[in-house]
Parts: structure tokens; sequence; C-alpha cells
């Protein structure tokens, strides 16, 4: 009976052990995780309300949002021509700045995803799998361990630079307030009581 119950106690160790195993595995996976790309329209969900700013409309009425769309213009098939990319709506000459999510496997990239919609919120933001939800956006902290990316001028400059066939020259600031979407400070401050930092 003794032996049994030892024996019994030693597999409730293992397990426990095993268990540990399982939760380091856990946490590394939490801080290399692999993102995934959820598109934008799962970010329209919540950004499209006045409250929040509206940053969806924002998006939708900037030239981001027209980025792929714009590779069937004349002025494309003119750029494409001198370059000879064949066809611009498939050749990474083009893609890699006109969509966002170019180059990444199909397991990085969820069903609700679409490239048609071009330059989206997650090109800047970061993949949105595992920060688009209520309870991890209210908190700044959850967000950003969570995937959320602040963009800046070096965001910008992976796509605005000399490599682009129409490049003029970037100014960020004068760029950054183009394509403004800033959440209302009183609705940040509503949030901020809601999340978990005051
Ligand atoms: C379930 C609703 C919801 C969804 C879906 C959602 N968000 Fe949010 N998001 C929020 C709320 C609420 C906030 C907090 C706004 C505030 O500052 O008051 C927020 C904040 C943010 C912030 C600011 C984070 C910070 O740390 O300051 C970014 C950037 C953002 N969202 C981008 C996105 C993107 C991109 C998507 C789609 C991939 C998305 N959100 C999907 C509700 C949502
Ligand atoms: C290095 C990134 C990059 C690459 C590669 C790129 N583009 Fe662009 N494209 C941009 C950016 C950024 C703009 C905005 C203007 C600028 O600064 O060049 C733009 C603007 C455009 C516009 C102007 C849209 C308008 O009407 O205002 C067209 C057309 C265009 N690109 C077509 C193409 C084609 C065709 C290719 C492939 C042969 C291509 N681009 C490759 C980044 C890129
Ligand atoms: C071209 C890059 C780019 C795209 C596309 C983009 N954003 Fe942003 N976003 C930024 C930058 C840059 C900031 C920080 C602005 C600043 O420093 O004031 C920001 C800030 C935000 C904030 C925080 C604003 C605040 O006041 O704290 C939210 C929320 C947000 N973006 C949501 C979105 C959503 C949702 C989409 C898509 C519908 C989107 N963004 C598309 C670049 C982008
Ligand atoms: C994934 C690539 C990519 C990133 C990252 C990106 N852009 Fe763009 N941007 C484009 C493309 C492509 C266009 C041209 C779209 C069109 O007109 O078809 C463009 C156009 C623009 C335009 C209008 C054309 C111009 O140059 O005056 C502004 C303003 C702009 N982007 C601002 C920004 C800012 C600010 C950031 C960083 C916060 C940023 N973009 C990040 C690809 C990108």
């Amino acid at each position: 009976m003794r032996k049994m119950r030892q024996a019994f106690v030693g597999l409730l160790l293992l397990l426990l052990g095993g268990g540990g195993v399982v939760l380091e595995a856990v946490h590394a996976r939490a801080d290399s995780v692999m993102h995934r790309y959820v598109g934008v329209e799962t970010c329209e969900v919540c950004h499209s309300a006045k409250r929040i700013g509206d940053q969806f409309d924002a998006w939708a009425g900037s030239p981001h949002a027209r980025a792929y769309a714009d590779l069937t213009t004349p002025e494309a098939r003119a750029i494409a021509d001198r370059l000879h990319v064949a066809d611009p709506t498939r050749d990474g000459r083009c893609l890699s700045c006109h969509v966002t999510a170019y180059g990444k496997p199909l397991p990085e990239v969820l069903s609700t995803f679409r490239r048609t919609d071009g330059v989206q919120c997650e090109s800047c933001h970061g993949p949105g799998e595992d920060y688009a939800h209520f309870s991890v956006m209210i908190s700044p902290k959850k967000s950003k361990r969570a995937g959320v990316v602040i963009p800046d001028e070096t965001t910008c400059k992976t796509c605005h630079n000399p490599s682009s066939p129409t490049y003029k020259g970037f100014d960020y600031h004068a760029a950054l307030r183009m394509i403004a979407h800033p959440v209302p400070a009183e609705t940040k401050r509503e949030t901020l009581e809601m999340g978990d930092e005051k």
C-alpha cells in the first residue's frame, strides 16, 4: 500500500514537474511568439467608432488603403514597363511595399486577411491576432506584450525610401500629419481607468 502511495506521489511530482516544463514552454512562446495577421476588417469592428477616433475611416480615406488598387492604374503600368515588370499586382518588386505581410508564409496570415486591402493597420502596428481583443487593447502594457507596435519614422522608411520608383523624399512630420488618426484625449483617459494602468 505504502509503495503504491509512493508511486502515486512520484507520478504526481512527475506530472507537476512536467507541468512546470509545459508552463515554461508557454512563457518562452509568449516572448518569441509568432503573431498572425488578421486584416483590417478585424480592427474596423472597434476602430470605426467615433468615440475612439474612427481610425478606420482615416485609414480608408488615405493613400495606404489604395496602395494595392493603384497597382492597376496607367501610371503603375508605365512604371512597370520601365522596370520590365510584367504584372505589378503579382510582382514582389511592387507588392513588397504596396501590400501588408508581403512574403509572409501562409501560416502567419489568417483567412480574414485580404492582400487587396493594401497597406493596412498591421503594416505599421504589427500583426494583430493576439492584441486585437478588448481586454488587451485597453492596456498599453498588455497590448505591447501581445505585439502592438507604436511605429516611428524607421517603420515608414521601410517603404518610403529611394527603392520606391516614385520616391521624391520623405518628410516624416508632414507625412504623419497627413495620416493622423488619434484617440480623443478624453476616451484615452477613460480607457486607461478601465485597464490596469492609471
Ligand atoms: C475589441 C475592440 C478592438 C479591436 C478588435 C481592436 N482594437 Fe485597437 N484598441 C481598442 C481600444 C478600446 C483601445 C484603447 C484606446 C484608448 O487609448 O483609449 C485600442 C488601442 C489601440 C492602439 C493604441 C495602443 C497603445 O498602446 O496606445 C493601437 C495601435 C490599436 N488599438 C490598433 C489596433 C489594430 C491595428 C487592430 C486590428 C488588428 C485593433 N486595434 C483591433 C479596441 C480594439
Ligand atoms: C520601396 C517600396 C516601394 C516599391 C518597391 C514600390 N513602391 Fe510604389 N510607392 C511607394 C511609396 C512609398 C509611394 C508613395 C510615393 C513615394 O514616396 O514614392 C508609392 C507610390 C506609387 C504610385 C503612385 C500612386 C499615386 O497615384 O499617387 C504608383 C503608381 C506606384 N507606387 C507603383 C509602383 C509599381 C508599379 C511598383 C513596382 C514596379 C512599385 N510602385 C514599387 C513604395 C514602393
Ligand atoms: C502608415 C502607418 C500606419 C497605419 C497604416 C496605421 N497606423 Fe495607427 N498609428 C501610426 C502612427 C505613426 C501612430 C503614432 C502617431 C503619433 O506618434 O502620434 C499611430 C497611432 C495609432 C493609435 C493610437 C493613437 C493615440 O492617440 O494614442 C491607434 C489607436 C491606431 N494608430 C490605430 C490604427 C488602426 C486601427 C489602423 C488601421 C485602420 C491604423 N492605426 C493604421 C501609423 C499607422
Ligand atoms: C508597407 C509600406 C509602407 C509603410 C510602412 C508606410 N507607407 Fe506610406 N505609403 C506607402 C505606399 C505604397 C504609398 C502610396 C500609395 C498609393 O498612392 O497608391 C504610401 C503613401 C503615403 C502618403 C501619401 C503620399 C506621399 O508620400 O505624400 C503618406 C503621407 C504616407 N504614405 C505616410 C506614411 C507614414 C507617416 C508612414 C509611417 C508612420 C508610412 N507612410 C508607412 C507604403 C507605406
